[in-house]
């Protein structure tokens, strides 16, 4: 079986089972601020999950591009992915745990044939908040898997979202796969993650975390679950690795043949990262020195620095780019559509990267001048590290260059200043999710219909070929962009915003309606989302002005919206433009 056989496989298994199919949301998250990427197939589905109706129905799956960033150093071991795709079905106050734990026992078994003796199965064992799950117990013991491959876990194992600080979570139940049924009989899925690999989660959200620390009851009981499509497809194939699998190995072949030494770690951060980077920049992001634009530069950079350890030189990484654009261009077409803008931001970034490090080269020799001048035998760590954070200048290089000058550096000085940023750098990670995964304040639900003003305001100003680009929603402010290739005059700007503000003086109520893609086609509506809800969508209509395919939520009149200004208009790539507004 093949990647896209098990898409297909996975993706018909629930249509035949009523689940309406859903097109993988963008991996930058819409409308929400807290989070840089969309880490899980539920994420896109939050406000669904809290209780919003979907159009599509109940019933979903789907497959969504997801990147995580938090285990980005263990990338180059067998399992540790940034980039990746989830397959996953929900169940919205629909089918429960029953109906669902038996749709995974039977995917697995009977449709991938996996053995079911090789199956393990964890559940939550209780706390304060929610019981001990012998529900999903007994239901996996009905199924006929024995009691010693049963295990219950806390809260640390067994406990899924929010994917924020707050949202929806909850108990689950998570099912593993045994890589080595001859390996000890004593090891379990708690004692080796390696052995026993986790396919299937499925977790039971009848919770909502909420900001004040309260753990609150959904109105409905859903089911998320989420099957890695890398993982699942080694262990299908038979093989010990996802980079074993055609969804790596082209991009592996593509590496070795640059590499003029081998060295397997260094190949799966390539291909891993060079991946992940096309993907990034196929969302229209650009490298850059904060969120998700860093994300971008901080993969392709070490992309690059692992490539100097096998002998490959810059640039390189647009060739890799359009081996993944080719793997993918059935699935993800949308990366085929922005080849080019890919190639060209990864070959800026390349010829960036070499001034930086010709600059860093320049100050690290200064730097040794005025120790050997100072009479030490080493560089600090503290400097080291800087070299890193300001150059990109890794510690091995930077020893490179001081043993030229029979120095050496202090090492674990700088492993200490690296640990102090990471720390710090989890904890600005934390305050941003402080906002929670989703932004239901007044503010941003105002801030969220004064973008559907701005954005048929701009469409009536500057004409049709205005289409959002992305959209960013904070408590304080919008951030809109929408391709447009010229800065947007005085007069222009003033027109939009006058014009907003007409139809926020005007009052007209804010209407939404169910209806199909077409239907909404039909109606001019306009909104670049209408796969993720698959054939059904909901349309926010203010009379006379705009028509937008949209999940929700809004105000219901626009006079809710007080008065518009714009803050600020540049451009942010080539063809794109950015406009930040507030709402006084
Ligand atoms: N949200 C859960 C996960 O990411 C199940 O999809 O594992």
């Amino acid at each position: 079986m093949n990647a896209n056989q098990l898409r297909t496989l996975f993706l018909n298994y629930f249509r035949t089972r009523d689940h309406a199919i859903i097109g993988s949301a963008s991996l930058i998250p819409e409308g929400d601020p807290s989070v840089l990427f969309t880490t899980a197939g539920m994420h896109p589905l939050a406000p669904f999950l809290l209780g919003e109706p979907h159009p599509a129905g109940r019933r979903l799956a789907s497959c969504q591009k997801c990147l995580r960033t938090n285990d980005i150093l263990e990338v180059g071991d067998a399992t540790h992915l940034t980039f990746f795709e989830m397959l996953g079905n929900w169940s919205l106050g629909d089918y429960w745990k029953q109906t669902s734990i038996r749709y995974s026992y039977d995917f697995l078994t009977n449709h991938l044939g996996l053995e079911a003796d090789r199956l393990y199965v964890t559940c939550f064992e209780g706390d304060e908040i929610a019981p001990r799950d012998e529900e999903a117990a007994a239901i996996w013991r009905d199924i006929g898997i024995p009691e010693q491959r049963i295990f219950f876990l806390p809260k640390a194992d067994n406990w899924w979202g929010p994917a924020g600080a707050t949202g929806p979570c909850g108990p689950d139940t998570e099912i593993f796969y045994d890589t080595n049924p001859n390996g000890p009989s004593a090891e379990t899925p708690a004692t080796n993650g390696q052995r026993f690999v986790e396919v299937w989660n499925n977790v039971f959200m009848q919770y909502d975390q909420q900001a004040n620390g309260h753990m609150g009851r959904l109105a409905t009981r859903n089911v998320d679950t989420g099957l890695g499509l890398e993982r699942t497809l080694a262990i299908v194939q038979g093989v010990t690795s996802p980079y074993e699998t055609e969804l790596f190995l082209p991009l592996v072949d593509a590496i070795q043949t640059l590499a003029t030494t081998s060295d397997a770690f260094a190949v799966r951060v390539i291909a891993d990262h060079a991946r992940a980077a096309t993907f990034v920049l196929g969302e229209g992001i650009q490298p850059g020195n904060v969120d998700q634009p860093y994300v971008a530069r901080r993969l392709i950079r070490r992309a690059i620095r692992y490539g100097w350890t096998i002998g490959i030189s810059a640039p390189f990484l647009a060739q890799l780019a359009d081996v993944v654009i080719h793997m993918f261009a059935d699935v993800y077409p949308e990366l085929e559509a922005q080849g080019a803008q890919i190639a060209a931001a990864l070959d800026e970034e390349e010829s960036r990267f070499q001034r930086t490090l010709a600059r860093g080269e320049r100050a690290t020799n200064t730097l040794l001048v005025d120790a050997q001048t100072a009479g030490q035998r080493a560089l600090a760590g503290q400097e080291a590290f800087h070299l890193y954070e300001t150059y990109g200048f890794p510690l091995e290089l930077t020893q490179e260059l001081a043993a030229q000058k029979g120095l050496t550096v202090d090492a674990e000085g700088f492993q200490q200043a690296f640990a102090a940023h990471q720390e710090a750098s989890k904890q600005g990670a934390a305050e941003r999710f402080r906002g929670g995964l989703v932004e239901r304040r007044p503010e941003t639900i105002r801030l969220h219909t004064a973008t559907h003003l701005l954005h048929a305001a701009l469409r009536q100003v500057l004409g049709t070929h205005v289409e959002q680009r992305g959209s960013n929603i904070t408590p304080e402010r919008l951030r809109f962009d929408f391709s447009h290739s010229a800065k947007l005059s005085d007069d222009e700007l003033r027109q939009v915003q006058d014009l907003v503000n007409a139809q926020i003086a005007l009052d007209t109520p804010v209407v939404w309606q169910e209806m199909s893609v077409d239907a909404a086609k039909a109606e001019g509506a306009i909104g670049l989302f209408e796969e993720r809800y698959g054939d059904r969508v909901k349309v926010y209509t203010i009379d006379g002005f705009s028509k937008e395919i949209c999940g929700g939520p809004h105000v219901t009149h626009t006079g809710e919206l007080g008065h518009f200004r714009i803050t600020k208009e540049q451009a942010v790539g080539a063809g794109v433009r950015r406009i930040r507004a507030v709402l006084a």
